[in-house]
């Protein structure tokens, strides 16, 4: 059984998506162990805590990032945390941060990376006038996402669209493809090569 430890910042619905697949058994081998924010006001804490997981805040407000990042590092040690989630974490990582976890740190992002990243990604695609959208996870690096792409779900945009119906499809999709790609890692049935992930 492997120990999830998953980072957030705001509303939480991947967290809580991640949250239902593995009570239902549908993430088999593992548990999550800790539920980390870095805001108090994050919605994803409260569900966190309604969900009787391990919850925790720690304020990144005026702190420096080294500082921050060892507190995160030092909480998901002590929950023994195989593998890190960053679900909406709206914190770039240090370099430091991500060589705790080698290969072990996902990210989700809601555009078909190297297309758009970065915030309001939605947005972004919707105006660039794009025909097909979607939503990647990958491993986080120290790049802001950049690292190797486990998967990723295309979504067509439609004439009909604007960039919040558009958001809400792709949200749909990060809700399927975030434990998907859980169960990828966790079977560890894959190799890299280059940044290609080959045999999932
Ligand atoms: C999602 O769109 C995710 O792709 C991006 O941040 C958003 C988080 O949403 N990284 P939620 O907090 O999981 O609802």
């Amino acid at each position: 059984m492997k120990n999830l430890g998953i980072l957030l910042s705001g509303r939480g619905s991947n967290f809580e998506a991640i949250a239902n697949n593995v009570a239902a058994g549908r993430i088999p081998d593992a548990r999550i162990a800790v539920v980390i924010s870095n805001r108090e006001d994050a919605g994803g804490i409260d569900t966190a805590r309604r969900l009787g997981l391990a919850a925790l805040v720690i304020p990144s407000k005026n702190k420096d990032r080294a500082e921050h990042d060892r507190e995160v590092v030092a909480a998901l040690e002590k929950h023994r945390v195989d593998l890190v989630c960053l679900a909406g974490y709206m914190r770039l990582l240090s370099p430091w941060f991500v060589q705790q976890f080698p290969r072990r740190i996902l990210n989700i992002h809601p555009s078909l990376l190297p297309a758009f990243p970065g915030l309001e990604a939605q947005e972004q695609a919707f105006a660039y006038g794009v025909k097909v959208s979607g939503c990647t996870v990958h491993f986080v690096d120290e790049e802001l996402d950049h690292g190797a792409i486990i998967l990723q779900k295309t979504v067509a945009v439609l004439d009909t669209d604007d960039e919040h119906s558009l958001a809400a499809r792709i949200l749909e999709q990060e809700h399927i493809a975030y434990s998907e790609a859980i169960n990828i890692v966790l079977q560890g049935k894959f190799e890299i090569v280059g940044r290609r992930l080959k045999g999932s």
